[in-house]
């Protein structure tokens, strides 16, 4: 039976998923007329990677059906390498932006948002990728640029506390993680932001799940992670910018398979103990 403080908790996140667009409120900074803030985050470094935009010879599967079909959590993954180009692929079709809509005033990006306004930011925390050094790297969507923002010194324990002993995901080549800026978005929504920033990142998720089957990858999400930790990893504030999801990307073989279904086999056997 959960207790009176978990029970307040759980009302809590139910009237927040429960908002109710006519409900009446103060308006919203935008109508008061205050001023945006800035579509993406300023890049911090001067030296920046240019990334590719030609995906022609990465894609293993265009098929839309077949992508959507095959699309399923991967936690095993092989020893080979991912290439610079596949990981701009990846980048670009979760948060790439295709054109600047008025003046400055929102992006246009592979993924949608509620009222356009792109409240997140991708880090990555490389492992294993061709052409780039270990280490946390920043996307600049609006260049399609990647800037290097810190060097792990002991990457498999940091992201193990990260990630809370999933260890599975240490052996990724590289993790995405996304940060979210809310006011982006209560700039425009006020209090009703939060839940539509919770729906965008579902597409975006979904886009790195799919992108990933186009290049014959894996990926998984991850909801449950360190938020402190990683926050203090990627170097966010945690209260105007902090992480909203996390999610390791590697390479992965038809054998794979067969080792995912002994991981489920473990949890139900886990399940089944504790029943017991
Ligand atoms: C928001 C979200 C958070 C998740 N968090 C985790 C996680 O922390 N660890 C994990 O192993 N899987 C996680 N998953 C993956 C789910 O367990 C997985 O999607 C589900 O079991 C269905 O399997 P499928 O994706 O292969 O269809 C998460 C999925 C979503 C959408």
């Amino acid at each position: 039976m959960a207790s009176e403080s978990t029970k307040k908790r759980i009302e809590l996140g139910r009237d927040f998923i429960r908002f109710d667009m006519t409900e009446e409120g103060e308006p919203s900074d935008q109508q008061q007329g205050l001023k945006q803030p800035p579509l993406t985050k300023e890049k911090t470094q001067t030296e920046t990677i240019q990334l590719p935009r030609d995906f022609s010879r990465i894609i293993k599967s265009n098929q839309l059906y077949e992508c959507m079909i095959h699309r399923e959590s991967h936690r095993v993954y092989t020893d080979e390498k991912v290439n610079l180009t596949e990981l701009a692929f990846l980048l670009y079709m979760t948060q790439g932006v295709k054109s600047i809509r008025g003046n400055h005033y929102a992006t246009l990006r592979v993924v949608p948002s509620g009222g356009a306004r792109h409240a997140f930011e991708s880090y990555v925390v490389v492992r294993k990728v061709e052409g780039l050094n270990e280490g946390i790297y920043h996307y600049l969507p609006l260049s399609h640029e990647l800037e290097h923002v810190a060097s792990l010194p002991d990457m498999t324990s940091l992201m193990n506390d990260a990630l809370l002993g999933q260890k599975w995901a240490l052996k990724a080549n590289l993790i995405f993680f996304w940060s979210v800026v809310p006011y982006r978005a209560e700039w425009r929504y006020s209090f009703m932001a939060h839940r539509i920033l919770l729906v965008d990142i579902g597409y975006v998720s979904q886009n790195l799940y799919l992108a990933s089957e186009a290049l014959g990858l894996g990926t998984c999400a991850i909801g449950a992670f360190d938020r402190s930790i990683c926050d203090q990893l990627l170097q966010l504030d945690g209260k105007e910018e902090f992480t909203i999801l996390a999610s390791p990307v590697g390479t992965v073989s038809k054998r794979n398979k067969q080792d995912e279904d002994a991981f489920y086999a473990f949890l139900k056997q886990a399940d089944h103990d504790k029943s017991e």
